[in-house]
């Protein structure tokens, strides 16, 4: 595999040799994005996904190093997307963050805002998700509410959220939260949406493993739903392990 292999990918790249170094990679780079953040607007909001790649980011995140150098305080937290099952069903995105990072810091419970995909009308609970995006953040490109940081994953089909190939989750641009359709399960969805991750002032894509490399390719060559993150007035930033980068 050439070192140009991934040429055509938007935004920085960040490669590290492990997916532990990544993950403390990613944990500087949310500390610099929350200063920023709070001295820009006194906030910092932040946007989580699910998967098994934030467990070893959110495990450092509560270890030694980050527990007490964090401004826990600062922090209002959303989701980037949800599977329809109960909040602490072990395949909820927020059960996830809840139980590997959210009770192990202070972090105002009034300040968490997961995705009710639990509700049997999933397009009522996304267009609530989004009003209450609208209401609580501020007004960002195009008039979509503003995330400081959206954390994302990739799917080995080049999905991230829940805005999986061929969806029409992935024409929305009325909503900021909209209804997804996964190929695994469970397979229904809540999930942002193109205008609210593209008006996010920083999304950080934390992408390890070998088997990750064809997905990020297909991103490059603009073949797949990661390929159309596209920040309007924002940093876009590819944090891979060497494996992922290289294949
Ligand atoms: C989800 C996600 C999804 C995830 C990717 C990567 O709820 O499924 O938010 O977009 O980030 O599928 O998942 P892994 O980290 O498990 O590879």
């Amino acid at each position: 595999m050439t070192a140009n292999s991934l040429e055509g990918l938007a935004g920085e790249r960040m490669v590290n040799d492990t997916p532990q170094a990544v993950a403390d990679t990613v944990a500087t780079w949310i500390g610099a994005q929350s200063r920023r953040a709070h001295a820009d607007h006194g906030s910092f909001s932040i946007a989580l996904s699910g998967g098994s790649t934030p467990r070893l980011l959110n495990e450092i995140l509560v270890g030694p190093e980050w527990r007490e150098r964090m401004e826990w305080s600062w922090w209002n937290v959303y989701f980037a997307d949800e599977r329809a099952c109960p909040p602490d069903d072990p395949a909820s995105n927020y059960s996830l963050a809840e139980t590997t990072l959210l009770s192990h810091v202070p972090i105002d419970p009034g300040r968490v805002h997961r995705m009710p995909a639990e509700r049997p009308d999933l397009d009522a609970a996304a267009a609530e998700y989004s009003d209450l995006l609208a209401r609580s953040l501020p007004s960002g490109p195009g008039g979509a509410p503003r995330l400081d940081v959206i954390l994302l994953g990739l799917g080995e089909n080049g999905h991230t959220a829940s805005l999986f190939p061929g969806t029409p989750a992935l024409e929305v641009t009325d909503q900021w939260a909209t209804r997804g359709l996964a190929d695994y399960e469970p397979f229904n969805r809540i999930t942002l949406t193109y205008p609210a991750i593209n008006a996010a002032a920083a999304v950080g894509f934390l992408v390890t493993g070998a088997a990750k490399h064809e997905a990020l390719r297909a991103t490059a060559r603009g073949e797949v739903p990661a390929s159309r993150v596209r920040p309007a007035d924002g940093t876009l930033v590819w944090f891979l392990d060497a494996a992922a980068a290289a294949g």
